[in-house]
């Protein structure tokens, strides 16, 4: 029997006192940040040995075991790891990087950072990554590196994305910010290419609030990021070269509370990892066969960890009369009434963000006068990400992502769409309410 819709009147499907807030903190957490407000230091010193900093180093040791690289850097964000690693890979003023245009801002922004132009290669429709296939049309003579995003935690097909690389001879960075733990074929990101970048956002499956943290089994390479972050510095200070500043540099340091709290949450990350793919399985297997949406694509030589659960939809396997946004825009709204958060995440493939369309990042149009004569972005030359956009929805938000609720909410949140899904009467009347039509 078709039940009225929630946005027509109809009683909600969602018991919304379930949802459970994120991020998550414990007395544990608690305590080791205490302890650090207890003993101090409260920030990394440096010392005839390197810097004085117990909890941020154990963080950078324990994470870089984490995602199988030798060294990992802890900074104040996951940008900042990114800008790192592009520094770090000697993108110059007018060097090109190819990235995807389905990502957050920050991925191509670093890259301008750093007076690299982003050049953008259209995405796999089925993985929403970077199309190893579009990446190769794009490279140039002023290719210098690649930069890969493991979007909603799947990963980027890398052995492909680094094939690629070794041909041309690039830099290859992973924008792993969305990633912590994630695997492709058995091996964890953060160890995938010569560098990677993580995010410590509160928003995130590994949530500390604002940090970041950039990996990478390089020796030279860490030595040039962890300038970039120290202002210039390296350490140990009794290393006289290091006494000099070498290159631009930023003040990216990290502190010890946050470094402690990561460290306490750390140990919980494969939990909440583990929760997140208990949760996006189920919700998968609750929702196939429902026309209209259809569920993320895992690869079955990958492991995601959910960062973000987001359905494609097909409006025109229920024949509406709605299609394309008004569609995503109506169901929005209906599954919003029944109390499911569904949150659309990136309203534009980046090219289309003003900054590519202006493209004044510093003023007189640098970087892109450097050495480009007339580089424009046209978000038409991206369809497959366009329709991404316009076509799916996020299930679960920042706020209550999936990777901490119960199943008892994912059920009632697969009951919420199938109820949705199946009154198609009622999706044509909330099209009409809400001006879709
Ligand atoms: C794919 C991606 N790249 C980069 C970032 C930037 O990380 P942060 O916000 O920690 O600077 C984020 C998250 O915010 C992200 O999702």
């Amino acid at each position: 029997m078709t039940q009225t819709l929630a946005l027509l009147g109809g009683t909600p499907a969602v018991d919304k006192s379930l949802k459970v807030n994120w991020p998550i903190v414990t007395d544990a957490d608690k305590k080791a940040v205490m302890k650090v407000l207890d003993e101090g230091p409260l920030w990394a010193l440096g010392g005839d040995d390197g810097l004085i900093a117990p909890e941020m180093i154990g963080l950078e040791t324990e994470f870089a075991h984490f995602v199988g690289a030798k060294y990992a850097l802890a900074c104040n964000g996951g940008t900042a790891a990114l800008h790192m690693a592009i520094a770090a890979a000697g993108v110059g003023p007018g060097d090109e990087v190819i990235t995807t245009p389905y990502s957050f801002l920050a991925t191509p922004v670093a890259v301008l950072h750093n007076g690299g132009v982003p050049i953008f290669a259209d995405i796999d429709p089925k993985t929403y990554n970077i199309d190893p296939a579009e990446i190769e049309k794009k490279i140039t003579s002023r290719t210098k590196a690649l930069l890969p995003v493991h979007v909603h935690g799947v990963p980027a097909d890398m052995d492909r994305i680094n094939a690629i690389a070794k041909q041309h001879n690039l830099i290859v960075i992973e924008d792993a910010c969305q990633a912590p733990g994630s695997k492709y074929k058995g091996r964890p990101a953060g160890s995938l290419g010569q560098m990677a970048a993580f995010s410590l956002n509160g928003t995130k499956n590994f949530a500390v609030g604002e940090g970041g943290l950039f990996a990478t089994s390089d020796d030279t390479f860490r030595a040039r990021a962890n300038m970039v972050r120290m202002v210039g510095e390296g350490l140990p200070s009794w290393d006289r070269t290091m006494e000099f500043q070498h290159l631009i540099a930023w003040n990216y340091r990290f502190q010890e509370m946050p470094a402690a709290f990561g460290r306490s949450q750390l140990k919980r990350l494969p939990q909440y990892n583990a929760q997140a793919r208990a949760n996006g399985q189920a919700l998968s297997k609750a929702i196939a066969g429902v026309k209209g949406v259809e569920a993320p694509f895992v690869p079955a030589d990958c492991e995601t960890i959910y960062h973000k659960y987001r359905m494609r939809l097909h409006p025109d396997q229920l024949d509406l009369p709605i299609t394309g946004v008004a569609f995503r825009d109506t169901l929005q709204a209906a599954l919003e009434a029944e109390g499911v958060d569904a949150p659309v995440w990136l309203h534009a493939p980046l090219p289309a963000h003003p900054i590519f369309q202006v493209r004044d990042g510093f003023g007189h149009g640098y970087p892109w006068t450097v050495g480009h004569k007339d580089l424009r972005y046209h978000a038409a030359d991206y369809p497959k990400a366009q329709h991404l956009v316009d076509n799916s929805l996020v299930i679960c938000s920042e706020l209550n992502p999936i990777y901490c609720q119960t199943a008892k909410l994912i059920d009632q949140y697969a009951a919420a769409i199938h109820k949705v899904l199946s009154n198609r009467d009622g999706l044509i009347a909330a099209g009409k309410k809400l001006g879709k039509q």
